[in-house]
């Protein structure tokens, strides 16, 4: 469990405790190292090329391609479209630096369009006013964040009319659905992230792509690896972000559990939801409205117009919580000189001023639950 009690009786619930987690599989874990380590094979190989098949059929596509990290398959599926210098991709500024940061590593530039409430991903309803302002916009890159999908079918439509690829930034949502269909299986790209905070954490650096487009997936495949597809033959100028067996080893024991995981964070999450709206507190509970069909809770982010003063308190009762994120992207100074302000973005910079995450994981007793409940509510009694 990841409450502990401390010396002074009290209960301490960090915002995620992988070491919870691990004590459940350490066994086949270390099995599954072991294994590794005496074959000797540490990039790319079986561990690897199984791997990539279990993630195609659990996102639903045909092809699966392993790399080094979230970061590199999106900098990946940028490349493989031929995305660099002069072209422009358009994004949302409410996510981790990596999204905007990796179109700008092609040599591409990020044009934001600003959130909507329920969904904290794409406002549907403002990407044809800035496509038609932006003529070089050459991809959508929607983020699924926290572990539910942007509005896909009017993206996609939207995408399809200006002969436009989507990229999912999927990072945080293996197993999310949207109407039915997996992240990473609706647009032309999916792109994931094995951090090991992500509800499929490696040990360490993992990414990975999807597609069911099989030049593309050659394309990857040569990316990956310096693009070459026949040994010292360089088709593509590439990168070396090559996914290790060792980690391949290890997800491939926590994605037998990862529905299981994904369940437990459901039921947390509905359990946060009946007790504080119970409670009537000033939050704003994650909207069910755009559950589609699965949300996996990465995190539970909630807002609250005092967001600054609870979260100290939380950390008093020894209750973790984050800031995902405290600075919009479009504000941040790297890119000062694409010209965006504050107020650009007014719903970002609201849930940057405003959104909490707090425990959400598996390992969670309902009591847990509770306890963090009960302290919510007496700091708003206070
Ligand atoms: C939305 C999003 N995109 C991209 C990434 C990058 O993934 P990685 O840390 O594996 O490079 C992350 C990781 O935190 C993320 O949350």
């Amino acid at each position: 469990m990841p409450a502990s009690t401390t010396l002074s009786g009290r209960r301490n619930i960090p915002l995620l405790d992988l070491r919870a987690q691990h004590q459940t599989i350490r066994d086949e874990v270390m099995a599954a190292i072991t294994r590794v380590v005496d074959s000797q094979q540490f990039i790319l190989g079986e561990e690897v090329r199984q791997f990539e098949e279990e993630v195609a059929a659990y996102c639903g596509t045909s092809f699966a391609i392993g790399c080094a990290s979230g970061s590199d398959a999106l900098f990946l599926a940028l490349l493989a479209l031929g995305i660099g210098p002069g072209d422009e991709v358009l994004t949302s500024p409410y996510s981790f630096f990596a999204t905007a940061g990796e179109i700008t590593r092609v040599g591409a530039v990020p044009v934001f369009v600003d959130i909507d409430e329920p969904t904290f991903n794409l406002d549907v309803r403002l990407i044809e006013e800035r496509l038609a302002a932006h003529p070089k916009i050459r991809a959508i890159l929607p983020v699924h964040l926290f572990g539910g999908c942007a509005d896909m079918d009017p993206i996609c439509a939207i995408a399809r009319a200006h002969g436009l690829p989507v990229i999912e930034d999927a990072a945080q949502s293996i197993g999310a659905e949207y109407k039915g269909r997996r992240a990473g299986s609706i647009g032309q790209l999916g792109c994931f992230s094995f951090y090991p905070t992500k509800n499929l954490g490696g040990y360490g650096d993992g990414g990975m792509l999807t597609t069911s487009d099989a030049d593309l997936s050659s394309r990857l495949r040569a990316l990956r690896v310096h693009g070459s597809t026949t040994r010292y033959v360089h088709e593509w100028v590439g990168v070396n972000s090559r996914l290790d067996a060792l980690q391949a080893a290890v997800l491939r024991v926590k994605l037998r559990y990862l529905d299981e995981w994904s369940a437990g964070r459901q039921r947390n999450a509905e359990y946060y939801r009946t007790r504080l709206t119970d409670l009537s507190l000033p939050v704003v509970l994650p909207s069910t409205t755009y559950f589609q069909t699965r949300h996996i809770y990465n995190q539970f982010t909630m807002r609250c117009p005092d967001r600054d003063n609870l979260q100290m308190y939380l950390k008093q009762q020894s209750i973790g919580s984050e800031i995902y994120y405290p600075l919009p992207l479009h504000l941040q100074p790297c890119y000062a000189d694409l010209g965006y302000k504050k107020g650009d973005f007014p719903v970002s910079e609201r849930f940057a001023a405003e959104a909490l995450s707090i425990p959400v994981q598996p390992e969670l007793a309902g009591d847990d639950i509770e306890y963090i409940c009960d302290t919510i509510q007496a700091f708003f009694a206070r």
